[in-house]
């Protein structure tokens, strides 16, 4: 039996450290070589600014004790200047971390929605929106924005650095002490560090459950309230809040413990540093000015392991969020679609499904089923609820793939077709068609961003939605809201019915098309697709089996299967499946 799930990605968890996640990520930024070497330059000139300051005030210092107030003149305006300057650079630095981080954020983006959109629908179906939102808002701004923080301690390290070598130059006694302490700072603080990782996994992973669940809900916000389920929401989410929060508070009360250990060290230091400092004096190893100087460098002595320590936070935050973002855009965990590469500007519409199956997870859904749609015949699938005939649509578009069997169009593997070829050849109206938040125009552009005024009223005109569309205020640049919000089920269907029209399509799917219209507009749509009789080949998913029965060939599907196949006359002849639905349906209509 051939095998006909799509290749999936490579399926393994590459992990890429803070450094690949930057070369990859950078050139999301147009750009950005230059930003980088403004940037760098600038660091530069900041971080020798830095070991020039302390330098000078030591001088005043001097300067001051022995009265030499012209010169303490003069110090003070080099001192300014020199400010001067670094504030500049500041400047020009931050101006390069902006453009970067936009430029980053602008790319990442696009690169995620795209490839996210690629992954297979039951990738995203397992994935719930909440990894999906998270990776796409925070863990982005996240990567984008940490080079800002980045930036800012490596230019803070290597002007510390070079305070450190300054101290060598005054004093080898004062440089190796310095170390000591600067190691010690460094070794409490890396402690931290270590400890806050994993937590910080967990917690992200918590994070996309709760933006799951509040996203769902503010989804369902009118069945909550219809259902009077606030009270029973609001615990749900109270639970999941509060064990995020308890994994937040875990973060804050390591940090907490650690920062109180730091700063013993940090403190004690001070005093080690100046009794240290009084004992070379006492042997005559340190001079008064060196003494001043040194003593005025402490803190970014202690700070320069501080910095690193930041690095190495900000490396791990990159990494962990680095990886969120790339697991997608490359592919390493999540499948994505395959398409194959024959191209098919135009097809005839004949489609052929031969010995299917499909299961969801491990139930088997579609159970070797076979059926042939002639091209531009009007066919009909009908069936209980939950048969499969949504499903069976689905296999037809590529949203899922069939596990076994062959499904053609004009006798091509669907496989074998490339993304247009296949996705721009059928259009398909849903149970529950999306409409976004864009304009009636925008809607419907969607398919054919160069439709015209005129075709997209020809198509509108037909699935009987531009009188309605009309008399809106803006007309066809009406704002439609979030997911159609301003339109009931049956326009929201007349814009999907309109797309599929403007589309074009050889083949069009309509899967309960007309279940949420009343029986004017229903027998008025009925109209609209009857006048695509011929052309199209038209497949037809309907409960109300009275609106199918001039199909020329309806199919029968009962637990996944071909039950039977024929005309409406012989069906309800010879096929008790057809005959109690067709019953069914008419006594609903009856009463
Ligand atoms: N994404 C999914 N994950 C798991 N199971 C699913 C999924 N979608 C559908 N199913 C299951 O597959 C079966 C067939 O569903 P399908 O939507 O194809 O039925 P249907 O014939 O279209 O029903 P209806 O007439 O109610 O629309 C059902 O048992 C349903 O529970
Ligand atoms: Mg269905």
């Amino acid at each position: 039996m051939k095998k006909l799930r799509a290749k999936k990605g490579d399926n393994k968890e590459k992990t890429y450290n803070a450094f690949e996640i930057f070369r990859k990520s950078v050139k999301y930024c147009e750009g950005y070589r230059l930003i980088i070497v403004s940037c760098v330059i600038c660091c530069a000139i900041a971080a020798a600014v830095g070991v020039v300051i302390p330098i000078v005030a030591s001088r005043i210092i001097l300067q001051i004790t022995d009265g030499l107030m012209t010169q303490v003149l003069y110090s003070a305006f080099v001192v300014m200047l020199i400010h001067f300057a670094d504030a500049a650079m500041r400047y020009m630095r931050e101006r390069s971390l902006d453009k970067l981080k936009v430029g980053m954020l602008f790319g990442l983006q696009q690169a995620l929605v795209r490839e996210m959109l690629k992954m297979e629908a039951a990738e995203i179906d397992k994935m719930g929106t909440g990894k999906i939102i998270e990776r796409l808002t925070s863990d982005i701004d996240k990567v984008a924005s940490i080079y800002q923080d980045y930036a800012f301690w490596v230019a803070y390290v290597v002007t510390n650095a070079g305070v450190l070598f300054a101290v060598l130059v005054l004093s080898k006694e004062m440089f190796y002490l310095s170390l000591v302490i600067a190691v010690a700072c460094f070794v409490v603080s890396r402690m931290r560090i270590k400890r806050l990782t994993n937590t910080r996994k967990i917690l992200r992973a918590s994070r996309d459950e709760r933006t799951s669940m509040v996203t769902e809900i503010v989804r369902g916000f009118r069945d909550v309230k219809t259902l009077n389920a606030g009270e029973a929401i609001a615990r749900g989410v109270g639970r999941k809040v509060r064990e995020t929060s308890d994994q937040e508070y875990g973060i804050y009360a390591t940090n907490r413990r650690f920062r109180f250990l730091e700063l013993v060290v940090y403190n004690s230091s001070e005093f080690v540093y100046l009794a240290f400092g009084c004992f070379l004096f006492s042997q005559n190893l340190l001079t008064i000015p060196a003494f001043i100087i040194v003593y005025n460098y402490l803190d970014r002595i202690r700070d320069l392991f501080y910095g690193l320590t930041q690095i190495i936070d900000d490396n791990e935050q990159i990494s962990i969020s680095g990886n969120r973002i790339f697991e997608i855009i490359e592919n390493n965990v999540y499948h994505k679609e395959h398409f194959g590469s024959t191209k098919a500007d135009h097809l005839d519409g004949d489609i052929v499904f031969r010995d299917v199956k499909f299961s969801f997870g491990k139930k088997q859904i579609i159970k070797g089923l076979s059926l042939h749609i002639k091209a531009n015949q009007k066919v009909a699938i009908v069936g209980k609820s939950g048969a499969g005939k949504t499903t069976i649509m689905s296999l037809l578009t590529r949203i899922y793939d069939a596990d076994e069997g062959d499904i053609l169009i004009d006798g091509i593997p669907i496989r074998e077709l490339d993304r247009d070829s296949l996705r721009g050849n059928i259009s398909v109206v849903t149970q529950q068609p999306y409409v976004f938040n864009y304009s009636v125009k925008d809607n419907l552009r969607l398919v054919k961003p160069d439709a015209k005024m005129s075709e997209m009223r020809e198509a509108c005109r037909l699935a009987r939605i531009d009188d309605y569309i009309m008399s809106l205020p803006n007309k066809y640049n009406t704002i439609l809201g979030e997911g159609g919000v301003i339109l009931s089920g049956g326009q929201k269907q007349r814009i999907a019915i309109a797309r599929a029209l403007l589309m074009k399509a050889k083949i069009i799917l309509f899967d309960e098309a007309t279940s949420a219209l009343d029986n004017k507009t229903q027998s008025e749509i009925q109209e609209a697709i009857n006048n695509l009789k011929g052309d199209y080949t038209l497949v037809i998913v309907a409960h109300r089996l009275s609106t199918i029965i001039d199909s020329d060939k309806i199919f029968v599907i009962e637990d996944g299967a071909l039950v039977d196949s024929g005309t409406h006359r012989e069906l309800l002849e010879r096929c008790s499946t057809y005959k109690s639905l067709y019953n069914k349906d008419e006594k609903e209509i009856s009463t």
